[in-house]
């Protein structure tokens, strides 16, 4: 079967890393979170006391940082490593998820990334999510799709996420954070969430996680037996 890129954009969380995580290992693709990657510089200012809103001093400290994944052997997950560090579990945090979208506005934090990102799609057969995948990552994704799901439904989900994490946070705060983050994410000026033109919208506020990944392996199917 030919091998493609699939491009998954949409709201936070509405479902997309899990989804793609799962078609990946279906398929056996390359399964690349590049929230993840704007996640660890968030950590990264955090951790040596950077001020989040002191962008030149961001900008200046790039040069400073390696990211990489690795599979872990018993999740069977692709994890982020930050400098040589495995970050994979301190980026979820809700410190980071608070400021995350202030890291990921400024333009060249954006340009560094995108940049590794592109270099990842050079081997077909990657699925990646985000949130400018389809419209400035991979304008020629074989599959674009765009995530959205109602606020309850997502921040249900994210509840649970952060439960089993031994992380509990009120529902109102969660909300909060997913409403900020939606806003910040499609206003900001360099490359906001918006639906690529040619994208397939799902709506996850009524599909299980089996039900979500199905759908993406019919239209992988469909499209790769087109090709
Ligand atoms: O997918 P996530 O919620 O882990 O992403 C964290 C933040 O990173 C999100 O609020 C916006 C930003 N992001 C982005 O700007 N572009 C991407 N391709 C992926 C994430």
């Amino acid at each position: 079967m030919k091998k493609i890129v699939i491009a998954i954009d949409g709201h936070a969380g509405c479902g997309k890393s899990t989804t793609a995580r799962l078609v990946a290992s279906k398929i056996n693709y390359l399964f690349v979170d590049s929230g993840a990657m704007y996640r660890a510089i968030t950590l990264y200012v955090l951790q040596n006391e950077i001020s989040t809103d002191n962008s030149n001093e961001i900008i200046k400290y790039l040069e400073n940082i390696t990211l990489s994944f690795e599979i872990n052997p018993e999740t069977r997950k692709n994890e982020i490593i930050l400098n040589g560090k495995n970050v994979e579990g301190e980026i979820r945090g809700l410190r980071v998820s608070n400021n995350v979208s202030k890291i990921s506005a400024i333009k060249e934090v954006r340009s560094f990334l995108v940049k590794q990102q592109q270099e990842l799609g050079k081997q077909k057969g990657i699925i990646m999510d985000g949130r400018d995948i389809g419209t400035v990552v991979f304008p020629n994704a074989e599959i674009k799709i765009f995530m959205t799901a109602s606020i309850e439904a997502r921040a249900a989900r994210r509840i649970e996420e952060l439960k089993n994490k031994g992380e509990s946070f009120s529902e109102e705060d969660i909300i909060k954070n997913l409403e900020e983050r939606d806003h910040l994410d499609s206003t900001r000026k360099e490359s906001p969430l918006k639906k690529a033109e040619d994208a397939i919208v799902i709506d996850t506020s009524q599909l299980t996680i089996d039900q979500q990944v199905d759908k993406v392996i019919a239209l992988v199917e469909t499209k790769t037996e087109s090709l």
